[in-house]
């Protein structure tokens, strides 16, 4: 079985680096450097070539920008086969869409993946054409998920998945920066505020996780009465910030309609 990518950028190495066996990738990338640099770090196959990937893989990650997506498409759309099976990660483009520019035959996935992929740490949603069959999005939850949770869900969600998960780190990111911001503010040095924000959010993170505590009773309990958190919560604790957070995922899931 082979596995081929359409593009080998940043994502692409996210999940290459998540594929056990790297004998069977092949990836079309056009920048020269970086493919000299995924064939010294992983030993894969390259080409410039994206028909060279079209005709070797069984399954591929279509994973170039959205504005690159027609020119691959343009060449690759008549090899295209339906033993084949086309993973798109290409933010906002519907499977409609795919359909129209890959062809009739070939078997369509849209993945929305998010960066913490390169950390072996994503979250992909998955939905399948109604071609696909079921062993062909079970392989792709697999290879995802060895870069991280994966999710099958139905196409309509993946307007609120982009608002959330797809462009979560950005905003968890920017909580982090409020954060260390804020330690500064109180003397610490930048470095040491920064670890302190990141490490308390992946721990936290972390904890949730393994624990599967709900987070109602979790932030009860931190907030003891009389104690610090809960003097910190009077100020975080309105209304108005969770208004905030859902108008920032209702403006990103706007956008990602007006992009589809
Ligand atoms: N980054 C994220 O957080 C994120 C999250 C969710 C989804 N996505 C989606 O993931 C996709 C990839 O994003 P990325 O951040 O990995 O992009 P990227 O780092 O720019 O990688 C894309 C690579 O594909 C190459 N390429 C473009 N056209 C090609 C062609 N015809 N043949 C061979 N190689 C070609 C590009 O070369 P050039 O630079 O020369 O064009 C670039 O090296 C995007 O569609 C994006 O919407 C990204």
């Amino acid at each position: 079985m082979k596995i081929g990518f359409f593009g080998a950028g940043k994502m692409a190495e996210g999940i290459l680096s998540a594929i056990e066996d790297k004998t069977s990738v092949i990836m079309a990338e056009k920048v020269e450097a970086r493919a000299v640099e995924l064939v010294k770090k992983y030993k894969v196959v390259t080409t410039e070539d994206v028909k060279t990937v079209a005709l070797t893989a069984k399954t591929i990650f279509l994973a170039v920008r959205p504005q690159d997506v027609d020119a691959v498409a343009a060449e690759v759309a008549p090899l295209l086969t339906s033993a084949q099976t086309l993973v798109s990660i290409v933010a906002g483009k519907t499977l409609a869409k795919l359909r129209a520019a890959f062809g009739e035959k070939v078997k369509l996935i849209r993945v929305m993946p998010n960066l913490a992929l390169r950390a072996n740490a994503g979250m992909c949603a998955i939905c399948a054409a109604p071609n696909a069959k079921k062993a062909d999005v079970k392989l792709v939850e697999k290879i995802l998920g060895g870069a991280g949770e994966t999710v099958v869900l139905d196409e309509k969600h993946f307007d609120a998945v982009t608002a959330l998960s797809g462009s979560g780190p950005a905003y968890f990111a920017y909580m982090e920066e409020a954060m260390m911001e804020g330690g500064v503010a109180l003397g610490l040095d930048p470095k040491v505020a920064r670890l302190l924000a990141e490490q308390t959010m992946y721990g936290t993170a972390k904890f949730l996780r393994e624990s599967q505590m709900a987070l109602r009773p979790f932030i009860d309990g931190v907030c003891t009465k009389g104690g610090t958190t809960a003097a910190g919560m009077t100020k975080l604790d309105k209304p108005a910030f969770k208004k905030m957070v859902a108008a920032t995922l209702a403006a990103a899931a706007k956008r990602s309609k007006e992009l589809a």
